[in-house]
């Protein structure tokens, strides 16, 4: 990891941090700006180990100035000055870290962080754009408060987001090198809960975090596919190189992905959309009263039924959370649906919801089925994308 002289490099120790509680071993090196912000034992104690800061006469390593180029796995810069934005488009390597980020061969991830009006500079924004068609993985800045009182885009990205990145350029990096069936095809996502709104201030959801969703974005991008999604209400980040739509209703759900299936080769049916919404949504806050209310409830979209009958030809996976009978249901459903796949779990009990350990059986087709698990999400994910592949490569 590279800390550049930016005000936002505190915030760098909380990644370091949050990246070495994953299991991650990390290593930093800090730009001599970047000292200039923030002391060089944080990131020592954080990380454990010395800190890369000299070109010439550093001691843990014999050459420095590509030792740790040959240790990374990803390589991550956050913040990113523009200053070292531009020396990394130019090939400038003046210091430890420019010398290393010219002799990394794994992903590298920038996350820039600078005030609005040097972000939005004709030079930055080229450099940026240059950064990315040469591969790099760029977190863009968010909007918000800036250092230097200034609101408006330049703050460094939160940190969910820079670790869906760096996850994502890990994953990216492992996989490099094999044959993915899945490159370049469009691939649409639905993840997490709806709301479907009583009044303003109440509505009717479930309690899906929208992970396997994530995941499955994050595994089918990471293998080169070109992926949407489409998600309700989750606090999860999307690593940067997938398209997110971010909705509310299943109404909401069902025009965006009718919108985005039109042109895709995959459709993965992940969110936990509502069965139902309020015959009525009331435009202000109902009063409570002391007696009992009923609610006259509508049957909404049934989005996967509608995205097979749109597209008879399209690969369209879903998804059966069950209490009770989970194979027979889901075989039920994926025959009623017309679906390619489905992948069935057991929920209820404290399983299946949020980002523990869960179980699934694949069913693909009439009469294959592979159950994987207990297992946690993002390999749940791969599993569910190799089976994918399969139907993709199929098809060819
Ligand atoms: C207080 C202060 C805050 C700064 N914040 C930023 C910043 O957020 N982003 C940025 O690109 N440059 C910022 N700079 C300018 C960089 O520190 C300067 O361009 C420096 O040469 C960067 O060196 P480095 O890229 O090697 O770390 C700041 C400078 C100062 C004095």
């Amino acid at each position: 990891m590279g800390v550049t002289g930016s005000i936002a490099a505190y915030k760098a120790a909380d990644l370091v941090s949050a990246l070495v509680q994953r299991g991650a071993e990390v290593r930093v090196i800090m730009t001599k700006s970047a000292r200039e912000m923030v002391g060089v034992a944080t990131f020592r104690a954080l990380s454990g180990h010395e800190v890369g800061t000299e070109l010439f006469g550093n001691v843990e390593f014999d050459i420095a100035h590509v030792s740790m180029a040959q240790f990374a796995e990803a390589m991550v810069v956050a913040p990113a000055t523009a200053n070292v934005i531009g020396k990394m488009v130019a090939g400038i390597a003046d210091d430890l870290l420019t010398t290393n980020l010219l002799a990394v061969e794994c992903p590298v991830v920038v996350a820039p962080a600078m005030n609005k009006r040097m972000w939005a500079n004709a030079t930055v924004q080229a450099n940026v754009a240059t950064l990315k068609e040469r591969g790099v993985i760029v977190v863009a800045p968010g909007e918000g408060f800036l250092a230097c009182g200034e609101v408006g885009a330049g703050r460094l990205a939160d940190k969910e987001a820079l670790l869906a990145a760096i996850r994502f350029a890990l994953r990216h990096g492992e996989l490099a090198g094999r044959a993915n069936p899945l490159a370049g095809k469009k691939v649409v996502i639905t993840a997490g809960p709806t709301r479907e709104h009583l009044d303003p201030v109440r509505f009717l959801s479930n309690p899906s975090s929208g992970a396997m969703g994530y995941e499955l974005a994050m595994e089918a991008a990471a293998r080169g596919a070109v992926v949407t999604l489409v998600h309700g209400p989750s606090e999860l980040s999307a690593p940067a190189c997938v398209e997110e739509v971010a909705v509310t209703t299943a109404a909401e759900m069902a025009e965006a992905v009718f919108a985005k299936v039109a042109e895709a080769d995959v459709f993965i049916g992940a969110a936990a959309v509502a069965d139902y919404s309020p015959a009525e949504t009331q435009a202000e806050k109902a009063h409570k009263k002391n007696e009992p209310v009923e609610i006259a409830l509508e049957p909404t979209v049934d989005i996967i039924a509608e995205v097979r009958r749109r597209r008879p030809g399209m690969i369209v996976v879903g998804f059966a959370a069950e209490t009770q009978d989970v194979e027979f249901s889901a075989r039920g459903k994926m025959a009623r649906k017309g679906l390619d796949m489905i992948v069935a779990n057991k929920v209820g009990g404290g399983e299946g919801f949020g980002p523990g350990q869960t179980t699934v059986t694949i069913l693909v087709g009439r009469d294959r089925a592979m159950t994987v698990g207990p297992a946690y999400k993002d390999e749940v994910a791969s599993a569910i994308i190799d089976a994918v592949e399969g139907l993709v490569a199929g098809r060819e």
